[in-house]
């Protein structure tokens, strides 16, 4: 039977791709009421560094929070450039990569498959470099915004098929931040915060807080924010990024065991690629048996490091969606009839000749709709109260 995860994508991707084609309300509310998980934390907690090893891939746009500039000569003069935008100082880079929302969704397919990626804004054409999934994310991003570095909630929908990812939809947000840089208006601040909140408040949110363990856990953007929206902590999962980098003679034990602060799940603690090592093209496998070698050798943390790591990250993510889903599939189904009934009064209303574009997303999406009523069907059917099966 389809993973319901990949059923979930696909009516995700089903109601983007309706977009303005659609008078039926119902599916905003849809879309919504899907489980997705959003990744939220300060500029430079790891946040991409989180996504990439949960992937297993390097492909999102990335810099050291862009303080990277070197300096250049150009004919007589020296300047400085943003090592990874190569805006030069002060004139446009505003230091923020992830400047719109990415709708992260992956796919697990066959073993022995090659992997690939797919933007939904450029349908049929398939990604095999993911150096160029880098750039289009980085253009797509730019088209949008204009180069003057703005914000956009508009998102960027990518999946990514492959068969060493579990099947997930997650989301990177822009980096929350406490000041504006130079060119960005001082409103940027708050813009981002309404934008990350804008996700994470909805109940269906599963947020997954990056804060980095080399900094007081009290002055955590992502802890600060995750606590307004959700302050039992029951969709929280928080992730502790940067256990190398802290103070010798200092450990992160207090707040994996959950003294620091109390979630309902456990914290996770993970060992990203250092700036160094992504300069050096350190590739993930070696990252990723590198972070469980940490965890196993260090004697502070051999005893949790079963549930520490980027591979625990990802597989307990996986589980935990899956539940969650199976736990809404009524309201979801009782959304998709509602729907249906829409997109068949919108049919109607538009009548014969129907515009042929409109008319046949229209029914392709009731199509979609009916057939996933149906696979909900026998889930449901499928589910025990109290089992698992
Ligand atoms: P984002 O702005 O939250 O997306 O942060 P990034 O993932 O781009 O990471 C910011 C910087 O911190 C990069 O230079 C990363 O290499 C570095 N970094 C992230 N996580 C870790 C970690 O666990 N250990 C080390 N040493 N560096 C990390
Ligand atoms: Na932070
Ligand atoms: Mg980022």
């Amino acid at each position: 039977m389809e993973s319901l995860i990949s059923l979930v994508n696909k009516i995700q991707r089903a109601c983007t791709a309706l977009g303005d084609h659609g008078e039926a309300s119902a599916l905003p509310t849809l879309w919504d009421s899907l489980p997705a998980i959003a990744v939220v934390g300060g500029q430079s907690s790891g946040k991409s560094s989180v996504l990439e090893s949960v992937v297993g891939k390097d492909f999102l746009p990335r810099g050291s929070g862009h303080s990277r500039f070197i300096s250049v000569r150009f004919l007589l003069f020296y300047y400085y450039r943003c090592e990874y935008c190569e805006l030069m100082r002060g004139n446009f880079c505003a230091g923020i990569v992830t400047r719109r929302p990415l709708v992260l969704q992956l796919h697990k397919i066959d073993e022995g498959s090659r992997e690939y990626a797919e933007f939904l804004h450029l349908p049929r054409k398939r990604f095999t470099d993911f150096a160029a999934v880098r750039k289009e994310i980085q253009d797509e991003t730019d088209r949008e915004t204009g180069r003057t570095k703005q914000i956009s909630s508009v998102p960027i929908h990518l999946s990514i098929y492959s068969p060493n990812v579990v099947n997930l939809t997650l989301i990177d947000l822009p980096g929350l931040t406490k000041v504006a840089v130079e060119g960005q208006p001082d409103s940027i601040v708050q813009d981002i915060e309404n934008m990350v909140r804008s996700y994470i408040e909805k109940p269906n949110c599963i947020i997954l807080a990056i804060s980095p363990a080399n900094q007081d856990l009290a002055t955590s953007d992502a802890i600060k924010i995750s606590r307004e929206v959700d302050p039992t902590g029951d969709r929280t999962i928080g992730v502790l990024t940067k256990i190398d980098l802290m103070d010798k003679g200092t450990d992160a034990v207090d707040i994996l065991e959950g003294r620091a602060y109390r979630l309902k799940f456990p914290w996770i603690g993970v060992v990203n690629r250092s700036q160094q090592d992504i300069n050096k093209n350190v590739d993930m496998i070696a990252a990723r048996r590198r972070e469980r070698e940490y965890f196993n050798s260090t004697p502070e943390y051999k005893h949790l490091a079963k549930r520490m790591g980027s591979e625990h990250l990802a597989k307990m993510l996986s589980k935990h969606l899956e539940t969650v889903i199976k736990s809404k599939i009524p309201g979801i189904q009782s959304l998709i009839n509602k729907t249906i009934a829409e997109l068949e009064a919108e049919l109607t209303r538009l009548g014969k000749p129907v515009a042929a574009d409109a008319g046949g997303k229209l029914y392709a999406i009731m199509e979609i709709c009916r057939s996933f009523d149906q696979i909900f069907k026998e889930h449901l059917d499928g589910v025990r109260p109290g089992g698992d099966k």
